[in-house]
């Protein structure tokens, strides 16, 4: 059985007291007990207050990128060791805004997935195709590649470390989210090339999230396809209110 995730991506939005409020807020509810895994990415800056507000909550704290050396002259980088040593125990690696705006190659990708495995994180890593390689039925290929890139230098051991995120770009931020139909045929085709990557055993064990434009009122219709095991939410995870209603409709699942 894989347990639900969802897991919020502030991306580079709130201010420190903002921050702290939200986390708080979320720590208030949730409980280590509760049948889902919660967890929050906040900017960089904002990691030592909310490790802080989250302490003892459950609440599993991720970076939302990180340099794949340990350390160096790579400025205003940072380093999944560093991450680590603030109190994050994963980090979103992938993310389309970082390989569309901000140079992620699959290989920087790849470099830093094998990084933050041996910094002592656990990773979130993003796929998806963008609306013009969807028009062109390339969503596979796209997912095929960027997936098996990423994975490049994870073994059937290590990827017990690591979550799928299948996000498509036409769907972020945008309002439009996949329909349940495309994101659980996205997720049944990543799982099966986990499986013939690895094997069967580990194509059901790891958790695929889909991402983009999750809200309270499209998140239990998306959760409950039977290959999406949780989501990845940006927008909505920006008030307690909304994010608690994401993970409240996953609670019920
Ligand atoms: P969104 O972002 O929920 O605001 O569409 C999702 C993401 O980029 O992870």
């Amino acid at each position: 059985m894989r347990r639900i995730l969802v897991a919020g991506n502030w991306k580079m939005n709130t201010g420190r007291a903002d921050a702290v409020e939200l986390a708080g807020g979320l720590a208030e509810c949730h409980s280590e007990s509760s049948s889902v895994d919660v967890l929050i990415a906040p900017p960089f800056v904002w990691l030592e207050a909310v490790a802080e507000a989250i302490r003892g909550s459950g609440v599993l704290l991720a970076g939302q990128n990180a340099w794949c050396e340990p350390s160096g002259a790579y400025t205003g980088e940072v380093s999944c060791e560093m991450l680590a040593d603030v109190g994050c125990g994963w980090v979103i690696l992938g993310h389309s805004e970082r390989r569309q705006l901000l140079g992620d190659t699959d290989q920087l990708v790849s470099d830093k997935v094998s990084a933050a495995h041996a910094g002592g994180l656990d990773v979130i890593l993003c796929v998806g195709e963008t609306r013009e390689q969807r028009e062109a039925s390339e969503t596979e290929a796209v997912l095929s590649r960027q997936l098996l890139a990423g994975l490049a230098a994870v073994d059937a051991e290590t990827i017990k470390r690591l979550v799928v995120a299948y996000e498509p770009v036409w769907a972020i931020g945008t309002g439009l989210t996949a329909t349940t139909l495309q994101a659980e045929s996205a997720h049944a085709h990543l799982r099966n090339q986990l499986a013939v990557r690895y094997n069967s055993e580990v194509a059901e064990s790891t958790r695929i999230l889909y991402g983009g434009s999750v809200k309270s009122d499209n998140a239990a219709e998306l959760m409950s396809q039977p290959n999406v095991d949780g989501a990845l939410v940006g927008g909505a995870s920006l008030s307690v209110e909304s994010f608690v209603a994401i993970i409240d409709a996953a609670r019920e699942l």
